[in-house]
């Protein structure tokens, strides 16, 4: 059921992902490596838990489809500059060359760019105007803690804040505006967001455990590179074993705070699950 709800969810946004990148067409390398970038196999788990919110919350899955597919657009963006050299240095990405590799460097940091106006162009487009402040606030948050990351040092204090922000900001803004697409009330919204403080923590911890005993060939990238670049993670500041605690706790937190929303929630519960125990 999880597989098939999230086929349904992208292919409700592979189209509308297309037009929105075809506005590039008179700048066919800006053109080509957005789509590069965007087409090139991602979990798409964001704008499905923003339609799987709507949903949840009583609406119609195509009524957030602007909204899914901004934040689709700015998680991709948000890869392809993580990836770069002056961030973590990665020439692979979900099996594939990164997109300062496929592009040089300059063209990945204009289609970053070019993802992130795109997706306020497409916001813009939406009929909630909640979801633009939502998104908005996830975006920067984002960026909030990609800089706490790149300046963190292995730091024990940061280590929440970072991943909350550099992850768990764009699931808080998956679900709150997908609930406000559906004209939520400040009673699921809430309940939501509370979901998506503990699941970004889950997706990132899980993120660190792949870094540290993934399979390279399922993940498309090189693992080991946290620990030896020092940087601060769940799995480089406490262990494993301990992170692998502390993901069965977010997971826990997340079941409960989804079920506030609505006592029916089967494919939240799914993907809280899969994510537990993902491979890639
Ligand atoms: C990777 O996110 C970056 C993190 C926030 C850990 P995903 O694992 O959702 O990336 P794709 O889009 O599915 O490749
Ligand atoms: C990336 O975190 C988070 C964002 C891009 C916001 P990571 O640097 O751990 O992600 P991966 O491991 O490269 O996918
Ligand atoms: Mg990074
Ligand atoms: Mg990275
Ligand atoms: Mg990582």
């Amino acid at each position: 059921m999880l597989s098939e709800k999230l086929t349904h969810y992208s292919e409700l946004s592979e189209k509308k992902l297309a037009e929105l990148i075809n506005e590039a067409e008179k700048a066919p390398i800006l053109a080509e490596s957005m789509a590069y970038s965007v087409f090139s196999g991602g979990k798409r788990i964001r704008p499905a838990l923003c339609m799987a919110a709507c949903e949840l919350c009583g609406g119609k899955a195509e009524d957030a489809l602007y909204a899914a597919c901004a934040l689709e657009l700015i998680h991709t963006y948000s890869l392809i500059h993580d990836d770069l050299p002056a961030m973590d240095n990665d020439d692979m990405r979900r099996g594939k060359p990164s997109s300062h590799k496929a592009f040089g460097e300059a063209n990945a940091i204009l289609a970053g760019d070019g993802l992130q106006a795109l997706a306020f162009y497409a916001l813009s487009l939406c009929p909630s105007k909640d979801a633009l402040e939502y998104i908005g606030k996830g975006a920067f948050e984002m960026v909030m803690g990609q800089s706490l990351d790149v300046n963190s040092g292995g730091d024990e204090a940061l280590l929440r804040q970072l991943q909350d922000y550099k992850t768990g900001a764009l699931f808080r803004a998956a679900v709150a505006s997908g609930a406000t697409c559906a004209g939520a009330g400040m009673r699921q919204r809430e309940a939501l967001v509370r979901f998506a403080d503990a699941y970004g923590l889950l997706f990132q911890i899980t993120d660190d455990i792949l870094d540290f005993e993934g399979d390279e060939a399922l993940l498309g990238k090189s693992v080991g590179k946290d620990a030896r670049e020092g940087k601060t993670t769940f799995v480089t500041v406490y262990g494993v074993d301990t992170a692998k605690e502390f993901a069965d706790q977010y997971a826990r937190q997340a079941r409960e705070a989804v079920l506030e929303a609505n006592a029916d929630a089967p494919f939240f519960m799914e993907l809280i699950d899969y994510t537990r125990t993902r491979r890639s």
